[in-house]
């Protein structure tokens, strides 16, 4: 044998794969009981894909509301009578040990982090165009919790035009997507006032947060008007109209969440938002996507040790299921985060 039969570590690991894999797959809307562990043959990734072994991802509402077909309108995009990608999970990281045709920039044995579908399998095909490089200095659980929640973070952050010296509201701070919200309004230097569950409050001023507030005992019609250059709004609950009132002329309330009406979900409250500008104070309506260059930014900040996800609970990907369950729920503080082991 000379040199060239020995096998690079990265054609020995995709010698390694297995032909099956046991991913989630749910086969009919509902709560979480509706996913279930089956056996499929592990993915080829096609032109332009790479195939990525799972080490973590978290979960986020959005999954939640897929799994759930709730509301209705999720069921027009996602499948009429049964979601048409049976597998959960958006946020990815994990190791490359197989590419495709035309993937350049990316090899076997590198580990990165990635917003796709279908993530809470042992293997996942990705484009190559999803991902960003893992940093050494960043764990794969804090990796696992940015993809979804962090861009949605700084496309409301930037879509309110969040910067140093603003003074920022963040009604329902304490979640995955708030945590993360108050951490990067407050490296911008702004000055950040949080509402949220008691329990997170001590969590968020540790944060950044400079008042907190449990909205249990305190409605964000009692906070100051006319006072806040953007209002981050995720929990989705409070009228338009007394958000509007909290902000300083030229300001604007950034729409991030809420539940809505069990058929239209929020696109009733965001379509009124678009006629409730006033004074020069408008609404900003946000939707998530995730995109490599922010998450790649994100991730920078991370290693920098100025975003340090807050994380809620983590299971082992054979207790996915638990892990939907637990953000079905809705009481968490951060993120839930699913691990290979
Ligand atoms: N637009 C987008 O692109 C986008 C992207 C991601 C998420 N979202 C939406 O954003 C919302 C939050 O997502 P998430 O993942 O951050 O949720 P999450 O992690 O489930 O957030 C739950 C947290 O919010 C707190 N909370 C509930 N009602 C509240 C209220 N009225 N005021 C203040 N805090 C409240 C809860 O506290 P307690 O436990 O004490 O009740 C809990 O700590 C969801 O509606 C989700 O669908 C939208």
């Amino acid at each position: 044998m000379n040199a060239n039969d020995i096998p690079s570590p990265a054609s020995a690991a995709e010698a390694a794969l297995p032909a099956t894999m046991i991913p989630w797959r749910q086969s009919r809307y509902g709560a979480p009981d509706v996913m279930a562990a089956e056996t499929v043959p592990v993915p080829t990734p096609g032109r332009d894909e790479v195939l990525v072994r799972f080490t973590a991802a978290s979960i986020n509402s959005g999954d939640v509301h897929i799994m759930r077909g709730d509301p209705r309108l999720v069921r027009l995009f996602f499948g009429l009578r049964r979601p048409r990608v049976r597998g959960r999970g958006i946020d990815l990281v994990g190791t490359i040990v197989a590419r495709g045709d035309g993937v350049d920039g990316f090899a076997p044995g590198q580990r990165v982090v990635a917003g796709w579908r279908d993530t809470l399998a042992e293997y996942v095909a990705v484009p190559a165009s999803r991902l960003s490089l893992l940093p050494d200095a960043v764990d794969p659980v804090t990796a696992a919790a940015l993809p979804v929640a962090g861009n949605t973070a700084v496309t409301v952050l930037d879509a309110c035009e969040v910067a140093a010296g603003s003074r920022v509201l963040v009604v329902g701070a304490g979640g995955g997507v708030g945590t993360l919200t108050v951490q990067l309004a407050a490296d911008r230097g702004a000055e950040v006032w949080a509402t949220c569950g008691a329990r997170a409050e001590e969590v968020l001023r540790g944060l950044g947060a400079a008042r907190t507030f449990d909205y249990r005992a305190v409605a964000v019609a009692d906070l100051p008007g006319d006072h806040f250059d953007a209002v981050v709004d995720i929990a989705g609950e409070t009228p338009l109209a007394v958000l509007r009132e909290r902000l300083r002329a030229g300001g604007a309330v950034g729409l991030v969440g809420g539940e809505g009406g069990r058929v239209l979900g929020p696109i009733p409250r965001i379509l009124r938002s678009m006629f409730a500008r006033r004074g020069g104070r408008r609404f900003r309506p946000v939707t998530a996507s995730t995109k490599a260059d922010v998450t790649a930014g994100l991730l920078d900040l991370a290693a920098a040790g100025r975003l340090t996800p807050v994380i809620a609970a983590t299971f082992p990907l054979t207790r996915a299921g638990e892990a939907l369950a637990a953000v079905d729920a809705g009481r968490t503080v951060g993120k839930v985060v699913v691990t290979r082991d």
